[in-house]
């Protein structure tokens, strides 16, 4: 039995025997060989490996117990957001989402447009018009956010955007510059709105959450174009809301802003106070000399 070492023995057990000689009696050898016996080398492994299961396991129940609550909870705002909807909007938007002469099918437009249109008050449409007129929204936010989640779950679409996009510290420069390539032409370069054709207009942009501002690119409400993740990063969307909300803190970085109406009105400026001004200079000249 005591021959060779089998090869599942460590180097520890194999200690105490080679120390037999110094330490004097047998007895006192065999008492320690039997105390280092009795810990199996491995038992500390089996102890993390037990702990390591019953902590794993009581995760497990414990998590899979949270994820059973949150099915529930989100079940029950699906519930009521179904509600709402019927209530609310499928006169125009149909029971299935489908659509109807009302109003166009919302079918993948995503949790997104529908925290921006219902969160803006444009929805529910109140009196056709030209375009859908922002008010007061009539819904709290836990009913805006079922109304949501309820459109979303019968077609994946843009999601509510996430916070980290929303805290305005993106980089300022870079957002002016992709506003005045992508949304100037409609916005205004200093988002003072303007007019578009058959009465719709492009609304001003001061003061508007920079949540419904990257909603309203994410989904192009009305006439907007759809700005997605692969026209506009959401990287520099965070930038060109950081550039809105620059100019919400100084709205006119350069004076009197003649409404920013731009080139038209400054011109006009000019022809009107300029012109004018020479004109009637000229005039009080020659009136003197004669
Ligand atoms: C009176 C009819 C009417 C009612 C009621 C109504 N909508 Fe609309 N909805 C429209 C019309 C028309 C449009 C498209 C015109 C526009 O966007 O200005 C629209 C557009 C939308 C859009 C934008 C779709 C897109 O492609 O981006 C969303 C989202 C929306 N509605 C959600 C709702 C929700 C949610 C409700 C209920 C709270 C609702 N609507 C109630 C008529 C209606
Ligand atoms: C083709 C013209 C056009 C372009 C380009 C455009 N928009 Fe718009 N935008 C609109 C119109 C029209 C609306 C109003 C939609 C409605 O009321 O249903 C709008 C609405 C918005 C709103 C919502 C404002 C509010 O009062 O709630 C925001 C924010 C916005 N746009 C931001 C942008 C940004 C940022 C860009 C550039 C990345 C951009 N838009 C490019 C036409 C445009």
């Amino acid at each position: 039995m005591a021959t060779a070492p089998s090869p599942s023995e460590t180097p520890k057990q194999r200690m105490p025997k080679q120390r037999v000689p110094r330490q004097g009696s047998p007895k006192a050898a065999l008492r320690k060989q039997r105390a280092a016996g009795r810990r199996h080398p491995l038992a500390t492994v089996a102890l993390i490996m037990v702990g390591l299961v019953a902590t794993g396991g009581a995760y497990a129940l414990f998590s899979s117990s949270a994820t059973a609550e949150t099915q529930t909870a989100a079940q029950a705002q699906l519930d009521e957001g179904g509600k709402l909807f019927a209530a609310n909007c499928a006169t125009c938007h149909g029971m299935a989402l489908q659509g109807s002469t009302q109003g166009p099918s919302l079918i993948g437009v995503g949790a997104a447009a529908v925290d921006f249109q219902v969160g803006s008050g444009r929805m529910p449409l109140a009196a056709t018009g030209a375009q859908a007129e922002k008010k007061p929204s009539q819904f709290t936010d836990e009913q805006v956010a079922a109304l949501a989640s309820y459109v979303a779950s019968k077609g994946p679409g843009p999601a509510i955007p996430s916070s980290e996009y929303l805290a305005g510290t993106g980089d300022a420069g870079k957002g002016a510059e992709l506003f005045r390539i992508n949304c100037a032409m409609c916005h205004n370069v200093a988002g003072a709105g303007g007019a578009l054709t058959e009465g719709k207009y492009a609304p001003p942009l001061a003061d508007i959450s920079a949540k419904h501002i990257y909603e309203a690119m994410a989904t192009g409400p009305q006439s907007m174009p759809v700005f997605n993740d692969k026209n506009i990063s959401p990287e520099d969307k965070a930038n060109i809301i950081t550039y809105l909300k620059y100019l919400d803190k100084t709205p006119s970085p350069g004076g009197f802003d003649l409404g920013n109406l731009g080139p038209v009105s400054e011109g006009l400026f000019i022809w009107i106070f300029g012109l004018g001004g020479i004109v009637a200079i000229t005039i009080w000249l020659t009136a003197r000399s004669n």
